[in-house]
């Protein structure tokens, strides 16, 4: 990069403090084409073409609504590098295919995930919401956050819509914190040339979990995700056991590592912004839609995703050619000056507020979107009522360039 004084492929930019990285995107978002930058190099993958970042709100919008164009098959969304032939039993799910293969998938886990389905879910997670905020009043002030509170939540409910004992929720966290721990030595333990076979090992252990349960569940179905989907539904379509695998662990990862960081992003806000703070607590429920969406904006727990271009095409100005890679950076887009007016500011009261922390418009668009709205709201709407004056301390971020995480954070009231 000539005129640029940083590498987004470069490890150390993503530990760089929070300031930075917005000067630096803003950079990224003033210039007239889309910078391209080197990809890293990785021991367990070969060095691809590179890519472009796509920061304006825009492009992302564009490129999402052109997924023969742009696509997730091919090496997958979820990493720049192709992933290696042999991470695609366990990570090969639906995020990372393309239609058709991705429209049967959708479909089939889509149907488990109806509004009955959600619906029940719902009373569930207001009960988890009351229980985790009884035990932090117990414990009391000086605890951690992330641990104590933004995590417990989004691991129980998606481990019990599974079918997942408790016993087993921190074995499944362990995991998923390993697959999603980027170059954070705290999750991966520190050694980056080991991290393809713990990767490998994570995914199985996953995979075997929820195997050994499908198992059962065939024979003795309840009313959990696990038996509709071993289960043949209305047009005979089920899914295979690899299938249901690593659809359990895109579930697990996708559900875990997002709400969290997004509760734990929340309360800092919160922290930062006593005037908001007091505008949400002078209407708790009133306020909640738009204050979840400021959150999740301003977090944009998900920082990328990854798209390939099928063929050259020419899009907002610019060439893209066959065969490069573009990376959609969601955090970026969300700070658009074109499209969020003070886009630094926290402001719950933002409409509209058309961020693409979900994802852009198109088939790969959130499958829990709805599900994470839910667990936010009443994550704080149970904090604010009992303890309104809980604040969130120095967080320490995660070190990834993909997941935008709060790994502790300690909190007082
Ligand atoms: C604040 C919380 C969340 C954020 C920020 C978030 C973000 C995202 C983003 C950006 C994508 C788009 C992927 C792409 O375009 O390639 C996505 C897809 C997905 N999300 Fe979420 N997510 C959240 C919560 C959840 C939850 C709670 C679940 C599970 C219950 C979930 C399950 C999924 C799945 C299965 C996909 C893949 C959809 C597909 O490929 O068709 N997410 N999410």
């Amino acid at each position: 990069m000539s005129v640029l004084d940083f590498d987004l492929s470069d490890r150390g930019f993503w530990a760089k403090p929070m300031t930075e990285r917005e000067e630096a995107f803003e950079r990224l978002r003033s210039l007239r084409a889309p910078a391209f930058f080197e990809e890293m190099e990785m021991s367990y993958a070969p060095k691809g073409p590179g890519y472009y970042a796509l920061v304006k709100h825009a492009d992302i919008l564009e490129a999402s609504r052109n997924p023969e164009v742009f696509c997730s098959g091919d090496g997958g969304a979820t990493n720049i590098p192709d992933m290696p032939a042999e991470f695609a039993e366990y990570f090969g799910s639906m995020i990372n295919m393309d239609d058709p293969r991705h429209a049967r998938l959708r479909r089939i886990v889509s149907r488990a995930f109806t509004p009955k389905m959600i619906k029940q879910f719902e009373a569930d997670v207001e009960a988890a919401a009351v229980g985790i905020v009884d035990d932090l009043v117990a414990k009391g002030s000086g605890c951690d956050f992330v641990t104590e509170v933004a995590a417990r939540l989004p691991l129980k409910i998606i481990c019990d819509m599974m079918g997942i004992p408790e016993r087993d929720y921190q074995f499944v966290f362990d995991r998923s914190n390993l697959i999603l721990g980027g170059f954070d030595p705290e999750y991966t333990g520190g050694d980056l040339e080991q991290l393809a076979e713990k990767l490998l090992n994570a995914g199985m252990e996953l995979q075997q979990l929820v195997q050994d349960l499908a198992a059962h569940r065939a024979d003795h179905p309840t009313n959990d995700l696990t038996s509709s989907l071993v289960n043949a539904n209305i047009d005979g379509e089920r899914l295979t056991m690899q299938e249901l695998g690593s659809f359990f662990i895109l579930l697990v990862v996708a559900g875990n590592e997002t709400t969290r960081n997004a509760i734990s992003y929340g309360l800092r806000l919160l922290t930062k912004n006593p005037d908001q703070r007091a505008l949400w607590l002078a209407d708790v429920d009133g306020r909640a839609p738009g204050a979840v969406e400021e959150i999740v904006r301003l977090a944009s727990p998900v920082n990328y995703m990854r798209r390939k271009v099928t063929r050259d095409f020419e899009m907002n100005g610019h060439l893209y050619r066959e065969g490069l890679k573009v990376v959609l950076f969601y955090w970026a887009a969300n700070r658009d000056e074109a499209v969020f007016r003070d886009p630094l500011s926290f402001d719950i009261t933002r409409h509209p507020n058309p961020h693409v922390g979900y994802g852009g418009p198109g088939p790969h668009f959130c499958l829990g979107a709805h599900l994470a709205r839910r667990e936010i709201t009443v994550m704080f709407r149970e904090l604010l009522r009992r303890v309104p004056n809980i604040e969130g301390g120095r967080p320490d971020r995660l070190h990834s360039s993909f997941i935008n995480g709060i790994k502790h954070m300690e909190c007082t009231f």
